[in-house]
């Protein structure tokens, strides 16, 4: 489990999080899955969906979007937005590269789970 001492966590290695896919990071907010994009850009969400709280680190990455394993809504990677007429936000987290290491900043959760 990550315990943050400041606002930027160190949350593990770029590399080892998977092309158009994701891993799962404890914290003292709940799961975080950080995922990582077929253009390589990285996003962190609460691994909840915003519908009945699927986790979307099962999902499929699809452009900067996952579609939730459960019940198909697709969530925005960028903002933790649900798509289309579907509406909630799972909360998505800032992060930074940084030496081939993700920090994740926990203080910016763009809004809480639904
Ligand atoms: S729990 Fe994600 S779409 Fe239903």
């Amino acid at each position: 489990m990550i315990v943050p001492t400041t606002s930027y966590v160190d949350v593990g290695a770029a590399d080892d999080v998977p092309l158009r896919g994701s891993r799962v990071v404890a914290s003292p907010q709940g799961d975080i899955a950080i995922f990582k994009a077929a253009d390589g850009v990285l996003f962190a969400l609460r691994d909840s969906c915003p519908h009945k709280r699927g986790p979307l680190s099962q999902g499929i990455v699809h452009g900067h979007s996952v579609t939730c394993p459960l019940h198909n809504w697709v969530i925005s990677l960028e903002t933790g937005e649900a798509q289309g007429a579907d509406h909630g936000c799972a909360g998505a987290f800032a992060l930074r590269v940084q030496n081939g290491r993700i920090l994740l900043d926990m203080s910016a959760l763009t809004a809480t789970a639904a």
